[in-house]
C-alpha cells in the first residue's frame, strides 16, 4: 500500500474538528505534494474538450442563430429552455460516431498534449457516462458509456485523463438555483415548478455520479464552478466532495472551482479576477480563463484554459478562429511563466472536430515535434525578453539547458541575454542542431549575445538551446 493511501486512510479514521474545515489534502509534506504534481507541472500542454447535448444544437435554436460569439454550451440558458424541451431538441442531434474518441486521442497526442480534460457533465446536467442515478445520461439514451470510451482511447495513447464536472446542474429537480443570484440557470427568474426544492437531494445525486466516475480513475478532476454567493461547503459540501476524491484517488489533481473565495485564489466573479494564492485545501491549481496572467503566478500552480474561437461548445456560427501562431505563442508564453495551457476543442454532435481546430493542433504538433523539449519538463528562466521567451531544464546537478524562444528576430540578429554568462557550453538551433556563436559582448555590457544567421527567417517561434554550467535560477 502506498504512503499516500495510508495517509488518506489515517485521515478517514481521524475525528474531524467540528469548527475548522478539515484539510482536504492528505497530510502531505511539500515534497510529497511536489511529487504528486510533477507530471502536471512538466506537461504544460493539455487539450480541453467541451462536448455534450449542446454540441449537436451547434448554436442554433428553433431555426434561429442564438449567437455568433460566446459559449454555446450555454445555449439552454440563453434560450431559457426547461430540460424537457432542451432534451427534445438536442437529443436527436447528439449522435456520436463509433470512432470519435480515438480521433480525439490521436489528435491530442500528435499535437504534443500530455493530457486531455473532457466534460463528463456540463451545466445542462447531461451525464456522458452510464449513470445508475439518472435517465438523463448517455447510458439511458444511447446505450453507450461515452466516458468509458473516451477514457480508454486517451489511455491507449498514453495520455493522462481529466474529468471536467459541472456542479451547476440545470436539469436536476432539486437543485436550488434560487440560492444564487450569480450562477446561471435557464429558469432563474421562475419559481420552482415543484413549489420547493431540497438541495441536499441534488448533492446526493452529485456525490453518486462523482462516485461512478471515479471508477475510471481520472488523473485530474476539473470542477466547474462557484460564485461568491454560492460556493464551498454550503453549495456543494465541497470539503467532503474533495475528500471523497482524495480518498479514492490520492494522486488526483483538482482545481479550485468548488470555491470563489480569496483563500482559493479568486478576487471577484470576473474571469480575470485571480489572486496568486491558493491554500491547497481548496484545490491544487488556479484556472485563469481566456487569458494569461501577465507575470504568471509565482509559487502557485495554474492553468490557463482558452478557446480557439470564442465558444467552448461547438457552434456553426463562430468563425473568430485564433491563428495557430497566436495559440503557439500562448503555449510558450504560459510555459515560460510557469503555467499550463489547456486549449479547447468543441467537437460536433457526432464527435467530429472542426477542421480549423485540427489544422491549428497540427501546426502546434509539428512545432512540438521539433521543439517539444523546450516545453516539456521545463521551468521558467528569465522574465519576458524583448525578442521572445525563455525556459530551462536541468541536465545534471551542475549543468542545465536554457531555451530561447525567438518570437521576433531582432533586426541585427543579436539575442542579448540578461546575464553575462552562458558562454561555456554549446549553443544550437534546436530544430536543426546547427551550432550558433555565443559570446560575451563588451558593447552589450559584457552580456552573453547569440548571433542568429542572417538567413534565418522567424515565422513560427525558433528555439535556441544553450547548455551551460550555471546554477539554475530559482523556481519550482
Ligand atoms: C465557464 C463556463 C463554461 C466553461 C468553462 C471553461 O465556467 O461556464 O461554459 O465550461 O468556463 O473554463
Amino acid at each position: 500500500m502506498r504512503a499516500a493511501t495510508l495517509a488518506a486512510l489515517a485521515l478517514l479514521a481521524a475525528p474531524l474538528a467540528s469548527q475548522t474545515p478539515p484539510a482536504t489534502t492528505p497530510a502531505e509534506t511539500p515534497l510529497q505534494r511536489d511529487a504528486r504534481m510533477q507530471w502536471w507541472r512538466d506537461a504544460h500542454f493539455g487539450l480541453f474538450v467541451h462536448w455534450g447535448l449542446y454540441s449537436g444544437l451547434a448554436g442554433t435554436w428553433d431555426g434561429k442563430v442564438v449567437g455568433t460569439k460566446g459559449g454555446m454550451e450555454w445555449i439552454q440558458h440563453y434560450v431559457k429552455a426547461d430540460t424537457a424541451s432542451y432534451a427534445k431538441a438536442a437529443l436527436p442531434m447528439f449522435r456520436p460516431s463509433a470512432g470519435f474518441a480515438v480521433q480525439w486521442a490521436k489528435l491530442a497526442k500528435a499535437a504534443g498534449c500530455q493530457y486531455v480534460v473532457f466534460t463528463t457533465k456540463h451545466h445542462d446536467g447531461f451525464a456522458l457516462h452510464d449513470s445508475k442515478v439518472t435517465d438523463f445520461d448517455a447510458g439511458s439514451v444511447l446505450e453507450r458509456d461515452l466516458v468509458a470510451e473516451i477514457t480508454a482511447a486517451l489511455r491507449a495513447e498514453g495520455l493522462k485523463v481529466g474529468f471536467y464536472h459541472s456542479v451547476i446542474d440545470w436539469h436536476h429537480d432539486q437543485y436550488e438555483y434560487a440560492r444564487s443570484q450569480q450562477l446561471p440557470h435557464p429558469r432563474r427568474d421562475d419559481a420552482y415548478p415543484e413549489g420547493s426544492r431540497d438541495h441536499g437531494k441534488y448533492l446526493d445525486h452529485l456525490f453518486a455520479q462523482v462516485g461512478e466516475l471515479l471508477v475510471h480513475q481520472p488523473d485530474i478532476v476539473w470542477w466547474d464552478y462557484s460564485s461568491i454567493d454560492f460556493q464551498g461547503d454550503a453549495a456543494w459540501r465541497a470539503t467532503e466532495l474533495m475528500q471523497k476524491v482524495r480518498q479514492r484517488l490520492p494522486a488526483a489533481i483538482m482545481n479550485n472551482r468548488l470555491y470563489r473565495s480569496r483563500e482559493a485564489g479568486w478576487a471577484s466573479m470576473g474571469t480575470d479576477g485571480y489572486l496568486p494564492q491558493l491554500d491547497p485545501r481548496f484545490g491544487d491549481f488556479i484556472t485563469p480563463e481566456q487569458h494569461v496572467p501577465p507575470n504568471g503566478m509565482p509559487g502557485v500552480d495554474w492553468e490557463t484554459c482558452m478557446t480557439m474561437n470564442t465558444t467552448w461548445g461547438y457552434s456553426d456560427h463562430d468563425t473568430a478562429w485564433k491563428p495557430a501562431k497566436e495559440l503557439l505563442h500562448n503555449l510558450i508564453d504560459i510555459t515560460a511563466k510557469g503555467g499550463n495551457f489547456l486549449l479547447n476543442i468543441g467537437p460536433r454532435g457526432d464527435g467530429s472536430v472542426p477542421t480549423e481546430s485540427i489544422a491549428a493542433l497540427q501546426t502546434i504538433g509539428a512545432w512540438m515535434q521539433q521543439n517539444g523539449e523546450a516545453i516539456l519538463g521545463t521551468r521558467p528562466a528569465f522574465a519576458d525578453l524583448p525578442f521572445g521567451r525563455s525556459t530551462r531544464k536541468p541536465l545534471s546537478p551542475n549543468r542545465a539547458k536554457l531555451y530561447l524562444h525567438v518570437f521576433e528576430k531582432p533586426t541585427d540578429g543579436r539575442l542579448v541575454l540578461p546575464a553575462a554568462d552562458y558562454v561555456d557550453g554549446t549553443c544550437r538551433l534546436l530544430a536543426s542542431g546547427a551550432a550558433l556563436p555565443v559570446s560575451k559582448d563588451a558593447a552589450a555590457g559584457g552580456a552573453a549575445v547569440v548571433q542568429l544567421p542572417a538567413s534565418l527567417v522567424v515565422d513560427l517561434p525558433v528555439v535556441i538551446a544553450i547548455e551551460h554550467g550555471l546554477p539554475l535560477p530559482a523556481g519550482k
